[in-house]
C-alpha cells in the first residue's frame, strides 16, 4: 500500500518517493477551480511561459523560477486581503526559492495596483514573460472555443500588443506558434503531458518533512476563505495526527494521517465564498455545491502518485458508517476514514459560525456520542478523539510535532477541560 512511504530507522527520518512537481501541479488545479475554472489555466500559462522563456537567453534556474511563478501566479488572488509575506511564507513551504515567491509577489502587486492601468514595463523582465503568458491563456480559452479559429485574433494580438509592450517577447510568441505541435500541445488532454515535458526535474523527490509543510501552508489558504473557520484545517490535522498516534500507528502513517486532515477540504476552494459564508440555510443547489467539495479534494489529492491513501481519506470525511453521508453515501469506511471525519466534526462544533456560538469540548464530544448511538460514527473513532481531547493523550510528553505553537489549539481544547 504505501511503499511510496518509508521510515527509516537508522536515520530516524520519514522519506516519501513524491514528485514535487506532481504535488504542486495537482494544488494548481485547486487552485483554478478555486478561480471558478476547471480548464487548466495555471498548468498552460506554466507551459507557455516556460516555452517563451526557454527561446530567449535566459539562464536555466530563471527559466525553472518562471516555470514556478507561472505555475502559481494565481496562489492568491489580487483582490485578496493577504499579504506579500504571507506569499513568501507559503512558496518558502513548497521547497521553492525566493525568487519564486519574488515573481508571484510582484505579479500579485501589479495586478492589485492596476486600475490606473501601469505599463507592464514596471515589470521584471521574468515577470513580464509570465504576465503575458497568462493574458496568451485568457486568450486562448475566452475567445473563440475552436482551438483553430482562436489562432489568428492570437496572432494579431502578438504583432500589435505583445510587440508594442517587448519586441524579445513577440518573437518567442512567434517562434512558438509557427509550431503545430504548441498549438497540439494546449489541448485540453494533452496539456499535462506537455507541461511534464517543459517542467525542470520532474523527478525531484519530497521528504515527508516537506510534504508536511507544504500541507500545512495549503491549509492556510483553505481556511483563510472562511473567516468563520479561521485554522479549521490547521486543527483538524493535529488532531486527526494526535488520534492516529493513540492508535498505535507508525511515524510514517501518522504523518500521512495529518497531511490528510490538513488537506480533508482542499476542494472548498472551489465553493464560492457567497455560499460558504452564508448565514442563513442553504438552498438545494447551494447545497449540491457544498457536497461536491470532498469529492473535489479526492478528485486533486489523487492525482498526486503516491496520495492514493491521503486522497481516500480526506475525501471520505463527509461519509457516515449507515451510508447518510456523501459524496458516495459509502458504507465500507475504516478506522482511519473516521478519524478525519471525528476531527472535522469536533473542531467544526467547537468553533464559531455564522449561525451559532462555539460550543464547549464536554458537548461537542456529546453531539459526537450521540452520532455514535445512531450508528453514523464509528465508536473507536470516537473513542480516540475523547481520549485525544479529554486526557490529552500525552500529546505535549511525545512533542511529536516539535513545533509548540502549532499545536496551541489542540492545548488550549485540552486545557479549556
Ligand atoms: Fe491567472
Ligand atoms: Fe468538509
Ligand atoms: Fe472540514
Amino acid at each position: 500500500m504505501a511503499e511510496n512511504w518509508v521510515y527509516k530507522k537508522d536515520e530516524g527520518t520519514a522519506v516519501a518517493q513524491i514528485s514535487l512537481n506532481d504535488l504542486i501541479t495537482a494544488l494548481t488545479v485547486a487552485l483554478d477551480l478555486a478561480g471558478g475554472s476547471d480548464r487548466k489555466h495555471s498548468l498552460r500559462t506554466a507551459y507557455v511561459a516556460t516555452r517563451l522563456a526557454s527561446i530567449m537567453p535566459i539562464p536555466k534556474l530563471e527559466v525553472d523560477n518562471i516555470y514556478y511563478a507561472a505555475l502559481l501566479h494565481d496562489l492568491i488572488p489580487a483582490q485578496s486581503y493577504f499579504n506579500q509575506e504571507l506569499i513568501f511564507d507559503i512558496i518558502a513551504s513548497l521547497s521553492l526559492n525566493s525568487q519564486v515567491a519574488g515573481r508571484v509577489a510582484e505579479l500579485w502587486k501589479y495586478k492589485r495596483n492596476n486600475q490606473v492601468k501601469a505599463s507592464l514595463g514596471q515589470l521584471s523582465f521574468s515577470a513580464r514573460i509570465i504576465y503575458l503568458a497568462e493574458y496568451f491563456e485568457n486568450l486562448y480559452c475566452n475567445g473563440e472555443k475552436d482551438a483553430y479559429l482562436v489562432r489568428r485574433p492570437i496572432n494579431f494580438w502578438i504583432r500589435s500588443a505583445v510587440a508594442g509592450v517587448d519586441n524579445r517577447i513577440a518573437e518567442a510568441f512567434n517562434d512558438c506558434v509557427r509550431e503545430e505541435a504548441f498549438w497540439q500541445d494546449l489541448r485540453e488532454n494533452r496539456i499535462n503531458r506537455a507541461v511534464r515535458q517543459v517542467a525542470p526535474d520532474w523527478r525531484q523527490q519530497l521528504n515527508v518533512d516537506d510534504i508536511e509543510k507544504m500541507s500545512r501552508s495549503f491549509s492556510l489558504l483553505i481556511d483563510r476563505k472562511n473567516p468563520y473557520t479561521g485554522e479549521h484545517s490547521q486543527r483538524v490535522g493535529a488532531i486527526a495526527g494526535h488520534c492516529a498516534r493513540l492508535y498505535g500507528l507508525d511515524t510514517v502513517m501518522v504523518r500521512k494521517i495529518s497531511i490528510a486532515g490538513y488537506m480533508h477540504d482542499l476542494g472548498k476552494l472551489s465553493v464560492p465564498e457567497a455560499i460558504l459564508n452564508k448565514p442563513g440555510s442553504l438552498s438545494e443547489l447551494e447545497m449540491q455545491v457544498i457536497k461536491a467539495h470532498p469529492y473535489n479534494s479526492y478528485a486533486v489529492l489523487s492525482e498526486v502518485e503516491g496520495f492514493a491513501d491521503i486522497a481516500r481519506w480526506a475525501g471520505n470525511h463527509h461519509e457516515r458508517m449507515d451510508g447518510s453521508g456523501y459524496p458516495w453515501g459509502k458504507r465500507d469506511l475504516t478506522i482511519l476514514d473516521q478519524i478525519i471525519a471525528v476531527a472535522d466534526i469536533y473542531e467544526a462544533l467547537t468553533s464559531n459560525r455564522p449561525y451559532r456560538q462555539a460550543l464547549s469540548a464536554d458537548d461537542a464530544l456529546n453531539l459526537i456520542k450521540n452520532q455514535v448511538i445512531k450508528g453514523e460514527i464509528m465508536a473507536d473513532a470516537y473513542g480516540l478523539l475523547e481520549a485525544a481531547i479529554v486526557h490529552g493523550g500525552g500529546l505535549k510528553e511525545q512533542g511529536y510535532y516539535g513545533d509548540k505553537d502549532w499545536l496551541r489549539p489542540v492545548y488550549s481544547y485540552t486545557q479549556a477541560k
